[in-house]
């Protein structure tokens, strides 16, 4: 199976943004962990970042044409606001699950609302790195 891992903006700035709210690990080292977590299993893992939303709404076409059979994103703040990812992952109909490394709903008002969320078959937040891992085994579990 392959599964695409998508992390949207300043997911790159992990280990130095927010520390209180986003710990301490970097971006690389929880990338690590993740393939980590699946190297004796035969899953093949992508995991890609960007900035921009273009770019993220190109990666999920690219899942399309290259017949992943799972997506997890994190779209960072693209969650609150992109009907253009919305529409991306609704149009590719690949099983995708949103991940919050923190628990959105225990934030300011802004984040409590997800427009990505519905597109998807399920949101894991508040769990750290290991809501990836979560996200992994239950499209592997499909
Ligand atoms: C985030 C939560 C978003 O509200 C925020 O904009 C992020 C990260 C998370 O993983 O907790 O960039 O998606």
């Amino acid at each position: 199976k392959k599964i695409m891992i998508i992390n949207g903006p300043n997911l790159n700035f992990l280990g130095i943004r927010e520390k209180g709210i986003y710990g301490n690990d970097d971006y690389e080292s929880i990338c690590s962990y993740i393939k980590g977590k699946f190297a004796d299993k035969n899953v093949r893992i992508d995991i890609l970042q960007s900035n921009s939303e273009g770019k993220l709404i190109d990666f999920l076409q690219s899942a399309y044409f290259r017949n992943f059979d799972g997506i997890v994103i994190n779209p960072g703040a693209y969650t609150h606001y992109s009907y253009a990812i919305f529409d991306a992952i609704k149009s590719i109909s690949i099983p995708t699950v949103e991940v919050h490394l923190s628990n959105i709903h225990e934030r300011e008002e802004f984040r409590k609302i997800s427009v990505t969320a519905s597109a998807c078959v399920a949101q894991i937040y508040g769990k750290g790195k290991d809501g990836y891992v979560e996200a992994v085994e239950l499209l592997l579990k499909r």
